[in-house]
Order: C-alpha cells, then sequence, then structure tokens
C-alpha cells in the first residue's frame, strides 16, 4: 500500500473541526481513503451496506476493471489462463502468486492427486442425509465436518497446517462433490483415480460405474477445467468476504471455507447458475421462444418481482469477460454431444440478443454473467441442475484458501467487526 499524494478531507456543516484523512493508491484501480481512525477522531461511524464504496482488506490475488470487462488472477488475464494452462496450474498461481515451471507444475499435479480420497468415514457421515436432500446442503455440512476429521491441518495460524488444508481442500472437493451426487441417485461411490487429470477425475467419479470402464471425453474434461478456471476466484465478492471475516476469528480453515459455501448457495450468487437454468426451463414450458417478449416485460415490471437470472453483475458494468468464455465452451460441447440445437441454448441466445438492445438493460448496464452459460453447459455434460452451485463451490475453492491464507499473513488483519446505526428501541424497562 503506498500513500497517493493527495489526502481526503472531511467537513461538517455544523462547526465541529474537519479531518484529514491519507489515501492510498494500489497498482491499478482506483485509490481508497483510510477511514480507519475515523470512529477516534469524530466518534462517528461511516454507513455502507452492501460494501458499495468500502474496501475491506488489500488484496495481491484477484483484479477486475468491471468498466473494461477485465478480469486478471495475480496479473494474468482470464482469457490467456483459460487457453493455456489447466486449472491445477491455475490453482498453484491464485496459492502461490506465480504459474509453476516445469517440475514445480509436475509436483503440484501430483500432491493434489495424493490426497483425493477421503477419509471412509465420511461416507457415513454423509449416508446420514436424506437422499433428497440439494447437494448444497450436503456440501456444507461435509466441509465443515472435515475438521472433524483432520485434525493435524486445522490451526489456521500455523503455515505448514494452512498449506496441509489448502492441498486436502483442492483434492478433495471433486470427490465430495461427486459423492453427494452419486448418493442423491442411489449409485455406488467411485473412488478417485490418480492417474486421471483433476476435471477427467471428477467426470469419472460423476458419471463412472463400478462396472464399466469409463473413458474420458476430452473435449468434455476440457470444458470442465476451463469451468473450473473461470470460477476460481472473483476478488472480494459475497462468499470470498465471508470466508474472511469468519476466518479472522481464528476459526479452521476447513470451518471457514464451509461459510464460503454456505454464502454461495444464494441465488444472487454462486447459486445463480441454478436459477438461470430453471428460468430458461420456465420459459421454455410456458413456450420457449415465442414466450421471451412476454417475460421480459415482466423482468423489467418492478412490482413483478421477477429479474433476468445470469444477467447484471455488482462489477461488471461491461460484458463479463468469463461469459464470453463459456459462450465459447457452450459452443464446444454443445457440437461435440451433437445438441447444436438444443433449445435452452437458442432460448438463451434470443434473451441474450433482446436484453443486449433494450434500453432497459442498456441504461442499467446489464449484460450476461457467467452463470447465463455455465448452466447450459453443464447441463449439456450430464450435471444435474441442483449440483451446479456445488461445482462452483469446488472451483472458488481454491480462491478462498488463497483469499484466507492472504489475510492471516498480513499485518494488518484484525478479526472482522463492522459497526452499525442502531435504529430500535432505545432502553426501557420491563412492564410485570
Ligand atoms: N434482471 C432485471 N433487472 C436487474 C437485474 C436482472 N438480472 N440485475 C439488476 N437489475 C436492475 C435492478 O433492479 C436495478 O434497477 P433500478 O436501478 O431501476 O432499481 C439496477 O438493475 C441495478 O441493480 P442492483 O440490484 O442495484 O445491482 P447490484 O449490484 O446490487 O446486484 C446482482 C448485482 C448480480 C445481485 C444483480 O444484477 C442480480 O440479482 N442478477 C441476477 C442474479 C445473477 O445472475 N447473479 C450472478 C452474479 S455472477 C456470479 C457471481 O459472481 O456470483
Amino acid at each position: 500500500m503506498k500513500l497517493a499524494d493527495n489526502k481526503a478531507t472531511l467537513s461538517f456543516s455544523n462547526g465541529s473541526p474537519s479531518i484529514e484523512m491519507p489515501v492510498y493508491s494500489g497498482n491499478i484501480g482506483p485509490d481508497v481513503i483510510d477511514i480507519r481512525k475515523l470512529y477516534g477522531q469524530s466518534g462517528m461511524f461511516t454507513y455502507d451496506p452492501g460494501f458499495l464504496s468500502t474496501a475491506s482488506c488489500q488484496s495481491a490475488i484477484t483484479y477486475i476493471d468491471g468498466d473494461k470487462g477485465e478480469l486478471l488472477y495475480r496479473g494474468y488475464p482470464i482469457e490467456q489462463l483459460a487457453n493455456k494452462v489447466d486449472f491445477l496450474d491455475t490453482c498453484y498461481l491464485l496459492l502461490n502468486g506465480e504459474l509453476p515451471v516445469g517440475q514445480q507444475s509436475k509436483d503440484f499435479h501430483k500432491l493434489v492427486n495424493n490426497h483425493t480420497m477421503v477419509n471412509e468415514q465420511l461416507q457415513f457421515f454423509l449416508r446420514g442425509f436424506r437422499r433428497d436432500a440439494h447437494p448444497m446442503a450436503v456440501l456444507t455440512g461435509l466441509i465443515g465436518a472435515l475438521s472433524a476429521f483432520y485434525h493435524d491441518s486445522t490451526d489456521i495460524n500455523n503455515p505448514e497446517h494452512r498449506h496441509i488444508s489448502a492441498i486436502r481442500l483442492i483434492a478433495k472437493l471433486p470427490t465430495l462433490v461427486a459423492m453427494a451426487y452419486k448418493y442423491g441417485v442411489g449409485q455406488p461411490f467411485m473412488y478417485p483415480q490418480n492417474n486421471l487429470s483433476y476435471s477427467g477425475n471428477f467426470l469419472r467419479m460423476m458419471f463412472g460405474v463400478p462396472c464399466e470402464e469409463y473413458v474420458v471425453n476430452p473435449v468434455l474434461e476440457r470444458a470442465m477445467d476451463r469451468i473450473f478456471i473461470l470460477h476460481a476466484d472473483h476478488e472480494q465478492n459475497a462468499s470470498t468476504s465471508t470466508v474472511r471475516l469468519c476466518g479472522s476469528s481464528g476459526t479452521n480453515p476447513f470451518a471457514a471455507i464451509a461459510a464460503g459455501v454456505a454464502c454461495l448457495w444464494g441465488p444472487a450468487h454462486g447459486g445463480a447458475n441454478e436459477a438461470c437454468l430453471n428460468m430458461l426451463e420456465d420459459i421454455q414450458k410456458m413456450g420457449g421462444i415465442t414466450k421471451v417478449g412476454e417475460f421480459m416485460e415482466k423482468v423489467k415490471d418492478k412490482n413483478s418481482g421477477v429479474k433476468l437470472m445470469g444477467f447484471g453483475h455488482r462489477v461488471y458494468k461491461n460484458y463479463d469477460p468469463r461469459a464470453k468464455l463459456m459462450q465459447e465452451t457452450c459452443d464446444e460441447v454443445l457440437k461435440e454431444l451433437g445438441l447444436e440445437n438444443d433449445p435452452l441454448f437458442k432460448l438463451a441466445k434470443a434473451l441474450e440478443k433482446i436484453a443486449l438492445e433494450d434500453d432497459y438493460f442498456v441504461s442499467r448496464k446489464l449484460y450476461p454473467n457467467v452463470d447465463f452459460y455455465s448452466g447450459i453447459v453443464q447441463r449439456a455434460i450430464g450435471i444435474p441442475v441442483n449440483l451446479f452451485t456445488g461445482v462452483f463451490a469446488l472451483a472458488r475453492t481454491v480462491g478462498w484458501i488463497a483469499q484466507l491464507n492472504e489475510m492471516i499473513s498480513d499485518s494488518e488483519y484484525k478479526i472482522g467487526r463492522p459497526r452499525q446505526l442502531f435504529t430500535g428501541s432505545v432502553r426501557r424497562d420491563v412492564q410485570r
């Protein structure tokens, strides 16, 4: 953090003395005003629900330029990473700051592969769930429960524990997501097979059965890997901030990541891909493309409560670069599977076309986000709709861990403790 040339001055209309606050510049992006001493000097807090103008931390991991539609992991554009490296190299980059070279990459792949199995006892814990439980409910439970199975990596203040828990979480998430799926459909769990790629292994654990050999389709393997890369991190979004806040109390890494999973579940965040596909299916049932105009009228009617899911973003006020890449992958996967005429894909394209030309969306800078196409890709691969957010959680785990580790290593980190503007009853006595 470096001091900017200028300072901010806050003045008050009631004659209270004005307050000077330092301004810091990052390497790119807007400067920030340091308000840490504001309460001590003025007795006032700032008020910023939803953190619209508040930087909660300094971070060197991911940078988003919402106006340009740019996403960088450790400085590298998402388009280059999605086309040139695999998910595990991306994980290494997010965790360590640099892309792995030569043997480093091989060693990291091997290290993660060596941790893909989960404690056998975990399946009995999983069996306690109803078969129709939502996979996100199962995953929140399973990931939280990891801290009960891996006692040797629960001290968040110990760098060695943080390293082992990071590798365990990245390695075991595909196994747990596939187990949650297999349990729901009543098929035997598939143990991981470590000579496969991270994504190939996930596909086999999802769709393989013990009585048949499973051959990984390279187009689907690459698509899965791209989904993971695109979702790996997204700076201080709701679930990442949840992980940081949860971890700031010193809780163990598994518990902090479980909190992130719980937050991700919501339809305004990771649950949007599920909500988007449900929306497309509903429009399809209503009559498909012929009903698109009618549906859009509802979206624009503020009283209807209907949103165009997969559209809009707090930060991207131009195109979401992940959506472009996901649309490319969508084309590849549908072609590979002979589903080019998939009605939901056509419907999505029709909705996108209308929205991009409609003043309601244009004036509010609402563009498709990553979830608009990721659901169609996942559905084509055979992933059930209610598991989409689980796949997102799998991919985002590395980002959560990188952010958590960055926070713990930051000398300025403190337990997160926002303040409030109290609007409830003032002190009163119980009348009994
Ligand atoms: N459909 C219709 N109107 C919308 C939409 C939408 N999807 N998104 C925003 N608006 C309107 C909103 O009603 C508001 O209108 P007005 O100014 O007239 O009141 C205006 O656009 C600004 O929206 P906002 O709610 O103030 O924006 P926000 O930054 O608080 O919300 C959002 C961002 C992503 C929660 C929101 O756009 C949304 O709910 N989108 C649909 C859900 C979705 O696709 N979420 C996935 C986000 S990407 C994955 C991830 O990173 O988690």
